[in-house]
C-alpha cells in the first residue's frame, strides 16, 4: 500500500470550477476530502479554490484540458506525489451543445467535443485509476452520463458520446472491481444551472414543455447531482458498480409515456 500524504481523502473532479463539477468540489470539501478541481476555467476554479480554503477545506485548483492525455497524466502523477492516490474520481468536464443535425454539424466541433466528453473521461479514469489501483486502497470514480446515455435526442456527438460513457463505466466497473475499485455514472435530467435558469428567463427554454415529459414537477440543481454522486462514493453504495443512476426527475421512466400517440389517460393538476 502506498502511503497517502493527506490526512484526508482525496477527491480529483474535473470540470470541478463550474456546473456540476463544482457542486462535487463542494459536496466533497464539506464531507472532509481534500479536492483537487481540475479545469480549463482558471479564473473561476481558483475563486472557488479560495473561497473553501477560506473555509477551512483542504481544496487545490489545477489547470487541465481533459482531451490532452499527455497533461491529465503528468497532473495525476504529480498529484498522487503531493496528494497521495484519490479515493474518489468524478469526471465531470465537458462541452455542452445546442440542438444540431449530424448532416450540417461541423466537423471540427464534432470531434473536439468527443475528444473532451468521451476521451477526456478515458484519459481521467486511465491516468487516476492506474493510481487507485498502484495505491491498492480501492475508491471509487463517477462518471457523467445524461438521459443522453439512454435516449436518442437532436444533439451530435453529445448524445452518442453519452452513450459510449454509460459502456465505459461498464467496462472500467469489470476491469476494476478486482481492486476494490467500484465505477458508476450518474445520468441528470435538464439541471437547474444557473446558465438553464438565464435561457429559461430570456425564453430560449420554455419551461412548462420541459416539464411536460418529466414525472417530478422538479428538476434537480447541482447539489442534487453532488448528492448522488457522494452516495455511490460511500459506503452504503459498497455492492454499486458499473449502474448509471439517473437523477432525471423521472424522465426516463416517463419520457415516451407522456408522448404517447394515444393520449395520456390522466390530466397534470
Ligand atoms: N447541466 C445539465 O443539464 C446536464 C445534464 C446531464 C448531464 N450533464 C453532464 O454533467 C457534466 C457537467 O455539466 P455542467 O452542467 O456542470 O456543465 P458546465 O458547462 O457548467 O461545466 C463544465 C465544466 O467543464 C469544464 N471544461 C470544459 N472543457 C474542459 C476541458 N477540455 N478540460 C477540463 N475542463 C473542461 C468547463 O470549463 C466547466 O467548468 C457534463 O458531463 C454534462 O454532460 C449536464
Amino acid at each position: 500500500m502506498s502511503e497517502s500524504f493527506s490526512p484526508h481523502p482525496v477527491a480529483v473532479v474535473t470540470g470541478g470550477a463550474r456546473g456540476i463539477g463544482e457542486a462535487a468540489v463542494r459536496k466533497f470539501a464539506a464531507l472532509g476530502h481534500a479536492v483537487a478541481a481540475l479545469d480549463v476555467d482558471r479564473e473561476r476554479g481558483e475563486a472557488l479554490a479560495a473561497e473553501l480554503r477560506a473555509q477551512g477545506a483542504s481544496v487545490q485548483f489545477h489547470y487541465c484540458d481533459v482531451a490532452d492525455a499527455v497533461a491529465v497524466d503528468a497532473l495525476a502523477s504529480r498529484l498522487q506525489q503531493e496528494m497521495g492516490a484519490a479515493s474518489a474520481l468524478v469526471t465531470s468536464a465537458a462541452l455542452i451543445p445546442n440542438t444540431d443535425s449530424i448532416m450540417t454539424m461541423d466537423l471540427d466541433t464534432h470531434d473536439r467535443m468527443w475528444r473532451v466528453n468521451y476521451h477526456g473521461t478515458v484519459h481521467a479514469c486511465r491516468s487516476f485509476g492506474r493510481h487507485m489501483v498502484e495505491a491498492a486502497c480501492g475508491g471509487s470514480i463517477i462518471t457523467l452520463g445524461s438521459i443522453n446515455s439512454v435516449h436518442t435526442m437532436p444533439l451530435p456527438a453529445y448524445n452518442p458520446g453519452k452513450a459510449a460513457i454509460a459502456r465505459l463505466t461498464q467496462l472500467l466497473a469489470a476491469e476494476l472491481g478486482r481492486h476494490a475499485i467500484r465505477v458508476n455514472s450518474v445520468g441528470p435530467t435538464y439541471v437547474m444551472t444557473p446558465e438553464l435558469q438565464a435561457r429559461i428567463d430570456s425564453g430560449e427554454r420554455d419551461l412548462p414543455r420541459m416539464m411536460q415529459v418529466h414525472a417530478l414537477d422538479t428538476l434537480p440543481t447541482p447539489a442534487d447531482i453532488a448528492d448522488a454522486i457522494a452516495f455511490l462514493c460511500s459506503t452504503a453504495a459498497r455492492t454499486i458498480t458499473g449502474v448509471l443512476l439517473p437523477v432525471d426527475s423521472g424522465f426516463i421512466a416517463s419520457a415516451t409515456y407522456m408522448t404517447y400517440s394515444g393520449g395520456v389517460p390522466w390530466h397534470r393538476s
